[in-house]
């Protein structure tokens, strides 16, 4: 499938992305503007040639066809028989959308409406604990119910005037014990959030909390919430249907954030803000549909994907903000990214023989300069980089460390792609009075290979509006890649073999017997672990 492309790179791969920008069109041609977001993409070693093969590539694959599947509400999550729609979550309300007979915008409004006449409630003092306003609230969920809304409640800290949110995931009694030590259950609002509401981890933390609140407070399921699309299992657990917010099927969990997953994002920042992240999530919808491929963001930021991924043959990527409040978007990308690409067989089910979506990672700038940039300037592995950038930060008195922050992401970049040749070494090191033998040996440690790739995603500041438009903008790099890779980028079949092994070990491990099932490694450490903890 790739066979053009990989011609081109192995006749291309050895020039150097410097030399590129003797085409003064260069930064005109490898950039996108979007109202106030640039996209740049002229740092790697991509020509214009490379871009036509790509473009074909999306072509042969009918992009804007299966695009608009998607959109239409067509079932393109085939092993699940589902629509996949999400973008549904994000129109105005003056929108309609048939699927399967069903104008389904109404329908997302009226939940819309109803979040936020809660969120009203709540954070004007309507809705009480049973100790008084309401000043916390916990969500407990996983993957999809965590990620996204955990991200957004970081990245707009600065817009916050609610209660305070927590996130609780892990079903490592730490999470639970250290986000429930600092709180008060008589004000605390407990949002479980699950699709399924089945998922093992939050369930036992659900429970855990409830017991918790209940030694406090005498009636604590006044004082949960549900958002799941499971209503039996809600009322299983005893939540009042009044406070659970459901949604439907054709919204994947790790594309869930716009509807009621990000509750506690509107809690937080209020409804008029929420409404703002969604008009960001629409603005990008509206573009991806509408804009050819050559000035379309996602679907650029996704060929370049498969240049590096596929063409190239770089095994991961990394992304790195340079937003302190956006820490938790690697993780979050590595859930949308790696559970939606990260497949093996065709949408047929047959194997592919090509490697599908790449590992992603990341940390934020600066930190991770002064961590692996090392293994990035020097390494001998290529990572592909893509940087987010800000032109303002949210602190005006401190307007010196964004400029700051400004000065190292665009340094990174330069020096990715320039590097430091020997000869600039040695100058460098004969200027510092270094001579004669430890000259050369410190030259060649201080030499830079550059022609490293990276991409830039600019925006004045992040806003609501904007983070709604950055995370659509992955939620449909993700989507073409898939399209291109012929995977199905919706379902998740490979987190079920280790949900169903762990359910068997755990009768072992609290039965303190040996596992029926497990192989001799793990027997061998289970008993070691036993040994520790007779209990
Ligand atoms: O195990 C993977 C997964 O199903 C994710 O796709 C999902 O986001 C997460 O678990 C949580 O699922 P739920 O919202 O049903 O609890």
């Amino acid at each position: 499938m790739f066979e053009d492309l990989v011609g081109h790179f192995e006749k291309t791969r050895d020039r150097r992305i410097l030399d590129l920008f003797a085409d003064d069109q260069r930064v005109n041609d490898f950039s996108i503007t979007l109202g106030d977001v640039l996209f740049d993409f002229s740092r790697i070693n991509i020509d214009p040639e490379a871009l036509d093969l790509l473009c074909d590539l999306a072509a042969k694959v009918d992009l804007n066809k299966k695009r608009q599947d998607m959109f239409s509400g067509v079932h393109i999550n085939r092993t699940e028989d589902r629509a996949v729609l999400h973008t549904a979550l994000r129109r105005p309300e003056t929108d309609s959308l048939i699927v399967d007979g069903i104008d389904v915008v109404p329908g997302v409004h009226d939940t819309l409406r109803r979040m936020a006449a809660f969120c009203d409630d709540v954070r004007e003092g309507r809705f009480q604990g049973q100790g008084g306003a309401i000043t916390d609230v916990i969500n407990i969920g996983i993957g999809g119910s965590d990620l996204g809304p955990d991200v957004a409640c970081q990245a707009l800290a600065p817009y916050h005037d609610g209660p305070k949110t927590h996130f609780v995931s892990n079903i490592d009694s730490a999470d639970i014990t250290e986000t429930l030590g600092g709180l008060n259950p008589e004000t605390t609002l407990v949002i479980v959030a699950s699709k399924s509401f089945t998922t093992f981890e939050t369930m036992l933390n659900a429970r855990t909390t409830m017991n918790w609140m209940g030694q406090v407070v005498e009636n604590p399921r006044a004082q949960f919430v549900a958002i799941s699309s499971a209503l039996e299992e809600t009322e299983a657990f005893g939540i009042s249907e009044d406070r659970v917010f459901g949604f439907e099927n054709w919204v994947g969990g790790r594309y869930s954030i716009w509807g009621p997953i990000g509750l506690s994002l509107m809690l937080a920042v209020g409804p008029d803000d929420f409404a703002e992240f969604l008009a960001g999530g629409h603005d990008m919808d509206r573009h991806f549909c509408t804009a050819e491929w050559r000035k379309n963001i996602p679907v650029m930021m996704a060929l370049v994907g498969i240049w590096h991924s596929q063409v190239c043959g770089h095994a991961t990527r990394a992304v790195i903000p340079y937003d302190n409040r956006m820490a938790r978007l690697p993780a979050y990308l590595q859930q949308l990214e790696m559970e939606s690409n990260g497949k093996r067989v065709d949408m047929d089910g047959n194997p592919v023989d090509y490697h599908t979506g790449p590992v992603v990672w990341g940390e934020p700038g600066t930190n991770g300069q002064h961590a692996f940039f090392q293994l990035i300037h020097q390494g001998t592995r290529i990572v592909p980089c893509e940087f987010l950038i800000a032109a303002r930060g949210h602190e005006p008195e401190l307007h010196h460390h964004h400029q700051a922050v400004i000065a190292n992401c665009l340094a990174q970049a330069e020096a990715l792609m320039k590097g430091r040749s020997r000869e600039q070494a040695r100058e460098m090191l004969r200027a510092q009075g270094v001579e004669g033998d430890a000259l050369e040996r410190l030259a060649r440690h201080r030499e830079f290979p550059g022609n490293r790739p990276s991409v830039t995603l600019a925006y004045p500041q992040l806003t609501p509006r904007m983070l709604g438009r950055i995370i659509a903008l992955y939620e449909h790099r993700v989507f073409v890649e898939g399209v291109i890779l012929g995977i199905n980028s919706f379902d998740q079949w490979g987190v079920e073999l280790g949900k169903e092994l762990a359910k068997s070990l755990l009768n072992a491990v609290s039965e303190h017997r040996p596992s029926r099932s497990a192989g001799p490694g793990t027997q061998n450490i289970l008993s070691f672990l036993r040994e520790f903890d007779p209990d």
